[in-house]
């Protein structure tokens, strides 16, 4: 992973590049079952080179704390290593690009579930027409690795009716990670 991470740290290949403050990778557990995805770096997460760390991930870390989901029990990174400006929607090309380094993540931590924070990462990783008011916290397949999406933090924060279904499908990727616990 910290090959993989210098290569993104010298990364060229959109203009991103060129406003970035520092490149945000990932954290957490790299061994983790657990994989949360956003969508692309924020203010804060730009000047600090770590994801989730402004009022989003804030709101996140409650949910998590709430259904008990320990800081050591998953990784999360974001589609976009570097902040659109103005925090725009990533573009569909600088999406496709990045996206690469994603799944070498993806590859080495080798996650039994992920989590896509937000339509743009649910398009992205489980299907071109998701849906995310009708299919968040519905779990997919995909090979060996279960896939699901629930409301990006940062939606609930505008939206705070949208926080009741988001504690469910965080109670239910909770209830995931007990089963694995269980058979372990
Ligand atoms: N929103 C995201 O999608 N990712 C971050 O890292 C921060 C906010």
């Amino acid at each position: 992973l910290s090959e993989i991470k210098a290569l993104c740290e010298a990364c060229e290949k959109c203009e991103l590049c060129k406003t970035r403050t520092n490149v945000v990778f990932g954290r957490g557990n790299e061994k983790a079952k657990l994989m949360f995805i956003g969508e692309a770096p924020g203010e804060k997460e730009d000047l600090s080179g770590k994801p989730f760390v402004g009022a989003a991930g804030k709101l996140l870390d409650k949910y998590l704390e709430a259904v008990g989901i320990g800081a050591d029990e998953y990784y999360i990174a974001n589609i976009l290593k570097c902040r659109p400006p103005k925090n725009r929607d990533p573009l569909p090309e600088e999406q496709d690009v990045c996206i690469e380094y994603l799944r070498e993540q993806v590859r080495l931590i080798k996650p039994k579930m992920i989590v896509c924070l937000g339509r743009i990462a649910a398009m992205q990783l489980i299907k071109e027409d998701f849906k995310i008011t009708a299919e968040h916290g519905k779990i997919f397949k995909k090979g060996d690795t279960l896939i699901c999406a629930v409301y990006h933090p940062a939606a609930l924060l505008r939206d705070p009716r949208k926080k009741e279904d988001m504690m469910e499908d965080m109670k239910k990727i909770k209830a995931k990670l007990d089963e694995w616990k269980d058979a372990d």
